[in-house]
């Protein structure tokens, strides 16, 4: 057998169970999407939004790049937010890193990675901009989940930048950005507290307070 035809099968196995489970729930799904949250993770195959939060299809609205990134000049990432923020009205937009992360551990190094340096060199910026502390860290995978953690921080200062959110913040409490980290080794999503939903405490997290 071909091997993505496991796919294809696992899709039948999956939908039996979930309609045995909610006979309606594919009617319901059909008709629109109302998620509350807004999930910007890491490609990596080990963290999956919905099915690492025991949530349902239709919770959350999800974009996923190398190492969860918030560039302000990425069209892609910035429709998606546009279109969550202004046309699902999510509530909550989660920045969500992760241990052993492959792109923050190869923007540890300068060795080069050909075409995905010019995408690495954002994680490099930050690492840079945080040397000192991450010197500190004489173990080397304890260094690359620092810079991982630090890096959600940067991530969701970067998404507290972004025109349209600030605007939101002009009218209201939402949405609410949120730094979180998903631990491969125990299955387990922390809260980093570094939660904020108003232009005062971006600029409180940009000085450095
Ligand atoms: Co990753």
């Amino acid at each position: 057998m071909e091997s993505y035809r496991e796919l294809l099968d696992g899709n039948l196995k999956w939908l039996t169970q979930v309609k045995e489970a909610d006979p309606t729930i594919f009617d319901r799904l059909s008709e629109g999407q109302s998620p509350k949250f807004l999930w910007i993770g890491c490609s990596d195959s080990r963290v999956p939004a919905t099915e690492i939060t025991g949530s349902i299809p239709g919770s959350i609205f999800v974009h996923r790049n190398i190492a969860n990134l918030v560039v302000h000049t990425d069209t892609n990432l910035l429709s998606v937010l546009y279109f969550a923020v202004e046309y699902l009205n999510v509530k909550h937009i989660l920045v969500v890193g992760h241990s052993s992360c492959g792109g923050i551990k190869a923007a540890m190094s300068d060795e080069s990675f050909g075409f995905l340096d010019n995408w690495l060199n954002h994680i490099r910026d930050v690492r840079n901009a945080h040397k000192p502390e991450l010197e500190l860290i004489t173990n080397e995978a304890d260094r690359t989940d620092a810079l991982a953690m630090i890096n959600v921080r940067q991530q969701v200062i970067n998404l507290s930048r972004v025109s349209f959110i600030r605007q939101k913040w002009q009218t209201g409490e939402f949405p609410v950005l949120h730094g979180w980290y998903y631990q491969l080794k125990d299955g387990m999503l922390r809260d980093l507290n570094i939660s904020m939903n108003s232009v005062e405490q971006s600029e409180k997290f940009l000085a450095g307070l």
